[in-house]
């Protein structure tokens, strides 16, 4: 290790250099207090430090004293030296916050032995502080996911309201109009705004998700060809599958999302030719590990890498990626969103994500998600879409919003159903008791005052006990936010949806 020596006499520094030399040390020499003090204040410094007491100008205790008022001086192991029977300098010195002391002349042993010890203090020290880091920055996410996850559940609702109305005005209206191209601008930008929130709220960990059993290799593979797409021609993707059985419970989406994002930013960072590589295989971490990655739970694991031969980042940026709106791109090229949001998939999903880079170097992300213990059977694999968009079934809608009531009840009627809007899960109740045909479908938001909409299906089927359900909402508060998920192979839309989805959606449910 780098070691310090501050020592007035040439000889007896001398004679300490080369025995530290000899045990392989790197030593720093200074023949003063006041050089001692300044090599002391570089970033840079050595950690342990050797300084005689009695120094002309500025004295050992003197630099002991300074280095111990420094911010971060406590990480510093400072032995001093003294004369071999001086009681009296050895308790000054180690009143004044010294570690440690050696008495003059030196004995080889007792030199290693000490030095040994305050290596083992300051790696314990330096463990330390990285642990207190980790948990700084884990909380730093948390309260800025927060705050990001609340505005952007309300903006999201509003966007709804927007998209809503100018998809039906855009229906109605005359197609030799000329605000046509102005509504579709207006769509456009609230499209691509809702694309944001959307972000926003994958960050805060409150994306709507319907997890399924996947086996990640099988997922991955699948999206290949869509990454080989997105990441061009110039730039080579190497896909190194992980022999053992890899299970998870995810919605497909999210590892779409998160592969999606990291080969965008990997493409950004490779300039002309280069490699991803995307990989898989099973990881188990203990307790012991856990102890020292404050993050980390112990368990089964499935990893996903990928990495890349890109210019990769120094530390400063590497701490800021995951933050939402931290970007290195010029305006217009970056949001800053990708990485949180990806982290957010994480989170949701109860796993990590550890970042390895170097400048010049390339960088490689680890993703850990915990592996599912469960049957083979459960893999779920992908069904087709029905398109057919049209019908004339009975929707019960309910919606406490009026605004994103008034419009879905428009679009669905437009589509041909006939619709029963109801404000409230009570006025819904009231509405199915009264009305006398069939109900095919209730569509109902999930949180709402008075009643959730989990509870009102329940009421519903006992009324009409064939009626489909379709669940929206605009994020996960209440029971979906209470474990971040609805329940596998319930119907769900996210709010706000645009037209086509919506129709497609409900014809979908009808259908099944
Ligand atoms: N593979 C990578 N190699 C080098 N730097 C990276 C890599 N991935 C991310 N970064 C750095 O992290 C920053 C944040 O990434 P993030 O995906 O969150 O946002 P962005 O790519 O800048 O914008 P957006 O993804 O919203 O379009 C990037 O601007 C870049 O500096
Ligand atoms: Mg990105």
């Amino acid at each position: 290790m780098r070691i310090l020596i501050a020592e007035d006499d040439d000889i007896s520094r001398a004679t300490l250099s080369a025995l530290l030399k000899r045990n392989g040390h790197e030593v720093v020499e200074t023949a003063s207090g006041a050089e001692a003090w300044e090599e002391l204040q570089k970033a840079d410094a050595p950690r342990l430090a050797i300084i005689d007491l009695m120094m002309p100008e500025m004295d050992g205790l003197e630099v002991v004293r300074r280095v111990r008022a420094l911010e971060g001086g406590k990480t510093f192991y400072l032995i001093i030296l003294t004369a071999m029977d001086e009681a009296h300098d050895i308790i000054i010195g180690l009143d004044a916050g010294a570690d440690d002391y050696l008495p003059k002349p030196y004995n080889t042993g007792i030199l290693g032995a000490r030095i040994n010890v305050g290596r083992r203090m300051i790696e314990m020290q330096e463990q330390e502080a990285l642990h207190q880091l980790q948990l700084n920055q884990a909380q730093k996410m948390e309260s800025v996911g927060r705050l990001a996850g609340g505005v952007a559940h309300d903006f999201n609702n509003k966007l709804a309201v927007i998209i809503g109305y100018v998809e039906l005005i855009l229906l109605k209206m005359a197609a030799d109009s000329p605000f046509i191209d102005n509504l579709k601008e207006i769509r456009k930008a609230a499209e691509s705004s809702a694309d944001l929130t959307r972000q926003l709220l994958a960050f805060a960990r409150k994306q709507a998700v319907t997890p399924k059993v996947l086996e990640l290799n099988e997922t991955v593979a699948g999206m290949l060809n869509m990454l080989r797409r997105l990441i061009g021609e110039d730039i080579d993707l190497s896909w190194q599958p992980g022999t053992d059985l890899l299970q998870i419970k995810m919605d497909p989406s999210q590892i779409d999302q998160i592969l999606a994002n990291l080969c965008v930013n990997a493409r950004d960072a490779i300039n002309g030719v280069g490699r991803i590589t995307i990989g898989t295989e099973a990881a188990t971490f203990d307790s012991e590990y856990c102890d020292l990655n404050a993050e980390f739970i112990p368990g089964d694991y499935v990893l996903l890498v990928v990495s890349d031969t890109g210019c990769g980042m120094d530390t400063e940026t590497q701490t800021n990626i995951f933050e939402p709106f931290f970007t290195t791109k010029k305006v217009g090229q970056g949001t800053g969103l990708g990485l949180a949001s990806v982290y957010g998939a994480v989170k949701q999903n109860n796993g990590f994500i550890k970042v390895y880079s170097e400048l010049g170097h390339g960088t490689t992300f680890r993703i850990y998600l915990p592996r599912y213990q469960g049957k083979d059977g459960d893999i779920h694999r992908e069904d087709r879409l029905q398109s057919i968009v049209r019908g004339s079934e009975t929707i019960l809608l309910v919606e406490d919003d009026a605004a994103i009531l008034a419009v879905t009840t428009m679009l669905l009627e437009d589509f041909g159903y006939r619709v029963l809007a109801a404000n409230t899960p009570g006025e819904a109740i009231q509405l199915a008791r009264e009305h006398s045909g069939e109900i095919n479908l209730l569509m109902t938001d999930v949180i709402m005052p008075e009643m959730n909409g989990r509870d009102l299906a329940r009421n519903m089927l006992a009324i009409y006990p064939g009626m489909k359900r379709l669940f929206m909402s605009g994020y996960t508060a209440d029971i979906i936010a209470s474990q971040g998920m609805l329940d596998a192979g319930v119907n769900f839309i996210q709010k706000p949806f645009a037209m086509q989805t919506l129709a497609v959606k409900v014809r979908e449910v009808l259908d099944k």
